[in-house]
């Protein structure tokens, strides 16, 4: 018997051998269509293919493709379970020529894969084609010979198939199989064609059109073709059941459950295990593609199929977390297919043991508040919608959650009444907002926030992506159209561009429609809307066009670098210094790093270079940097760091890198975990290097470290050791003596200054260089008196050339005025036999009056003063001579 891993491998052999690349599954979040939640068939990935825009080296693909069919337009979600063919989760088998072969060609290796290589039973199988298309007609009664009655032609959209309301489509092309008169249907186009007797396994599309917004269409430049088999509805008839669920795979998942839950798999829990198979597959595949439960688009659609199953867990009568436990079964089912799935093990897990633990202290009394509005309402009575709002607030019950348990009681919800509540809380919180004192300008983004929900953010996992453009503003005003040369702020419904938030910088980089072109400069967010702040440098760029967004990969990754950098860093201070260091600040810019941290003092040079290898060593690690969701809770019993006074929500994304044999987490052994928003690389080494700048005070008990990372911090160590080769080239020494060199002409310079010093003092005692007569000494009152004026001589050598007159003189008394670019400095000292006669400060106060200055003083036996009029330096010597004479 084929497993459903045979048929996938035989399904890509057979087309590889064909010529076809075999090209993996791209991710469910597509990153090329902003129309689209998940990928939901196989030629998502291959669209620009189609229509020209984008060329490969290959012009022929084969994929086998995950897709999702749970939110928007496909929701499918209700049936699931219910049913033997409705899931969230499928994969789609597909071949694809991009202008290669035609129907000529895809009909005949669509019967060959069917009959020879997966040995279908021919006479079981018949075909529906558009119904103006003879050619296919005529192709698969040369081809396989099936007679005109089943060559079925089909005259509705049910055989012209399209991506979308716009984008590639042709008429298409079926393959039906017969399960037999045993079970109750009719064939495609009869009236029974609901039932589950002929079953639709495969879809030839012809690709020969683009359908635009205005329902025009033109051909494409070339004719192509897209397919797609179901791969669970293949298996379920290769393995004799029109029951996807009784296949393989699905079995082992459904079997898991039953004994992780100890029940019985076909017993009164049938359906729940059914549920839990298709939405393990579902969420844990979302979970490895980057999408984490949330409250809002993509993540709400998350939350609602875990806590679908979780609600049907529960009805199983788990007592613990159940979902989380099956895991390692599809993981064994799965993970050979999808390495992914093996990556995000740990993640998958945890996310589903988080949500499932959470979750089920609610569901319960949930559940009771449920059954008791049902008591108080006549049995014909729908539930008030006011009522399923209030469990979906209060309790996290989505409406659709609330539906699948009143279907169970054969009862339904009043929907509008639903809607209604929820617009009321809406604008309740509002006003809230609008009152809460921000500014005036940011109403505009809380109305495009209530309009179009929270910008969703995939920069998590690509740097490039395509959105849609909701909204542009110029100038705080809305605008249709922005023209080159203007200066707006776009709104797209999703983006890779990060958001400037928790100390990390936002994005720049290209925006692109059909119409025109713009350099995004910063990303900025509010109320959950991202606004690219952008300049339209080329045509014109509308509201409503399809965008290419790409961001500065360059500048995010040394943002990325700088960001996770911090977190080592922050790390290794509290290693050093202490567990009082806690972050106060920080900001990732391209350029740098920088962190604030609760310290009180500075750091020594041998704190700093420890904290810096200790980074670097973590670097080298090169360890894998993770990234989880859970509570607040949850976050710290783990250890992870959280800003203090910050306000968290439900649930916190927690970064954590690095190992240690000291280090915390669950498994001990993890070195930094940090609840953060950010951007990170994905090993530590891609940090590349780290270098701190130094450290600096920031505020009272709070130091500030900068530092470098990756190319930035090389090219800082390049400078530096260039400067080390000029100091060296200029002091002519090897670079490793710059050191002891520098140090012998620092000592040799201060030496030299002293003795110049002396020299000064020498030369000034020999009566200067300046206008000073011989050394003459001049009787006054009995008072022996020397004067000078000094040039050359600094005011502060005055005092020491003082003492050495007075102790050459023996008695008497000295002024001595020294002329500094005509400013002057006057100093008198008086010997100690002499104070009776004359004091050292009536002779500086009478000189100074005379060069301009003011005041002057010190002790009897020495003072000092100054002025600025150096040139009155004579007279000042007479008016002392005259305070002398009495
Ligand atoms: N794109 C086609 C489909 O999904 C093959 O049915």
């Amino acid at each position: 018997m084929l497993s459903l891993n045979d048929i996938r491998s035989s399904f890509l052999d057979y087309f590889r051998r064909q010529g076809h690349e075999v090209v993996a599954s791209s991710p469910l979040v597509p990153r090329n269509d902003p129309t689209l939640m998940f990928a939901n068939s196989g030629m998502v990935q291959f669209k620009n293919l189609f229509t020209g825009v984008e060329h490969r080296d290959y012009q022929r693909a084969t994929t086998a493709q995950k897709c999702v069919r749970a939110g928007g337009k496909h929701n499918d979600l209700d049936n699931v379970g219910y049913t033997s063919r409705h899931h969230t989760f499928f994969e789609m088998l597909g071949n694809f020529s991009f202008g290669d072969y035609f129907k000529e060609q895809a009909i005949p290796f669509a019967w060959e894969m069917v009959t020879k290589e997966l040995g279908i039973d021919a006479s079981r199988l018949l075909v529906t084609v558009f119904h103006t298309d003879d050619e296919a007609a005529d192709l698969w009664k040369k081809v396989a010979g099936l007679p005109d009655e089943r060559i079925i032609r089909i005259p509705t959209a049910d055989n012209f198939w399209m991506m979308g309301p716009t984008g590639p489509c042709g008429p298409c092309s079926e393959i039906f199989y017969d399960h037999g008169d045993h079970i109750w249907g009719g064939p495609p186009g009869s009236p029974e064609e609901d039932g589950d007797r002929f079953v639709e396994i495969w879809n030839l599309v012809f690709m020969q059109y683009e359908q635009f917004e205005d329902g025009s269409r033109v051909d494409l430049p070339n004719q192509s073709i897209d397919t797609g088999m179901g791969i669970e509805r293949v298996a379920a008839l290769l393995q004799g059941t029109n029951d996807n669920y009784a296949t393989d795979l699905m079995r082992a998942l459904i079997e898991a459950s039953a004994h992780q839950s100890s029940t019985d798999p076909d017993g009164p829990g049938k359906t729940h295990h059914r549920v839990i198979a298709d939405h393990l597959r579902s969420t844990s595949f979302l979970i490895a593609d980057g999408v984490m439960p949330s409250n809002e688009g993509r993540g709400y659609v998350l939350r609602r199929i875990m806590r679908r199953a979780m609600r049907h867990a529960h009805l199983l009568g788990a007592k613990d977390p159940l979902m989380y436990r099956l895991v390692p079964e599809l993981v064994r089912q799965m993970g050979g297919a999808y390495p992914e799935l093996q990556h995000a093990q740990a993640l998958i897990a945890e996310t589903l043991k988080t949500e499932e633990t959470r979750f089920r202290q609610t569901l319960e009394r949930g559940l009771r508040l449920l059954d008791d509005e049902l008591e108080k309402l006549p049995e014909d009575v729908e539930l008030p919608g006011e009522a399923a709002f209030r469990l979906y607030d209060t309790y996290g019950f989505p409406l659709d959650l609330t539906q699948d348990a009143l279907r169970e009681k054969g009862r339904s919800v009043d929907t509008a009444g639903f809607d209604a509540a929820m617009e009321a809380q809406k604008a309740k919180a509002r006003a809230a907002w609008t009152g809460s004192g921000e500014t005036r300008d940011a109403t505009i983004w809380f109305d495009l926030a209530e309009r179009h929900g929270a910008t969703d953010f995939l920069g998590y996992d690509t740097e490039r992506a395509e959105g849609q453009v909701l909204a542009i503003v110029v100038n705080g005003s809305p605008r249709e159209v922005a023209k080159a040369g203007e200066s707006v702020q776009i709104v797209l419904n999703q983006t890779p561009f990060y958001a400037e938030s928790g100390g990390q910088v936002g994005d720049s980089g290209r925006l692109s429609t059909e119409t025109g072109k713009a350099v995004v400069t910063d990303t900025r967010k509010v109320a959950g809307v991202f606004i690219h702040i952008a300049e339209v440098t080329e045509g014109e760029i509308r509201v409503g066009s399809g965008a290419e967004l790409e961001v500065d990969h360059a500048r995010r990754g040394a943002i990325r670098s700088n960001h996770s950098a911090t977190h080592l860093l922050h790390e290794a201070l509290r290693e050093r210094l202490g567990d009082h260091v806690a972050q106060r600040g920080s900001l990732n810019a391209a350029d740098r790093l920088r962190f604030d941290f609760s310290h009180n003092q500075a750091l020594s040079a041998e704190d700093l270079e420890t904290v810096t290898a200790q980074v670097n060593a973590f670097i080298r690690q090169n360890s894998p940097v993770e990234t989880r969701i859970m509570t607040p809770d949850d976050a710290r019993a783990i250890g992870a760091q959280a800003l203090f006074g910050e306000k968290y929500g439900e649930e916190v994304r927690v970064v954590s890198m690095g190992t240690a044999p000291t280090g915390k987490g669950a498994d001990g052994n993890t070195w930094s975990i940090e609840l953060c928003g950010g951007t990170h690389v994905r090993r530590t080494g891609d940090i590349g290097l780290f270098v701190a700048l130094g450290d600096s005070a920031s505020s009272a008990g709070v130091r500030r470290i900068e530092a470098l990372t990756g190319e930035a911090a090389r090219a800082h160590l390049a400078g530096q050791e260039r400067r080390l080769a000029e100091v060296a080239a200029t002091i002519k020494a090897p670079q490793g003596e710059v050191v002891e060199r520098v140090r012998a002409l620092v000592d040799e310079r201060k030496a030299m200054q002293n003795e110049i010093a002396q020299l000064r003092r020498d030369l000034a005692m020999a009566g200067g260089s300046g206008s000073a007569k011989e050394d003459e000494i001049k009787e006054i009152n009995g008072v022996p008196f020397v004067s000078q004026v000094l040039k050359g001589v600094s005011g502060k050598d005055l005092r020491g050339l003082i003492d050495e007159h007075k102790t050459r003189l023996g008695t008497g008394a000295v002024l001595l005025i020294a002329d500094t670019d005509g400013k002057a400095a006057v100093a008198a000292g008086v010997t100690e036999d002499m104070l009776s006669k004359v004091s050292a400060v009536d002779l500086v106060k009478a000189a100074v009056a005379e060069l301009g200055g003011v005041g002057g003083g010190g002790r009897p036996d020495m003072a000092q003063g100054g002025g600025k009029d150096a040139g009155n330096a004579d007279a000042a010597i007479r008016a002392a001579e005259a305070v002398i004479g009495g």
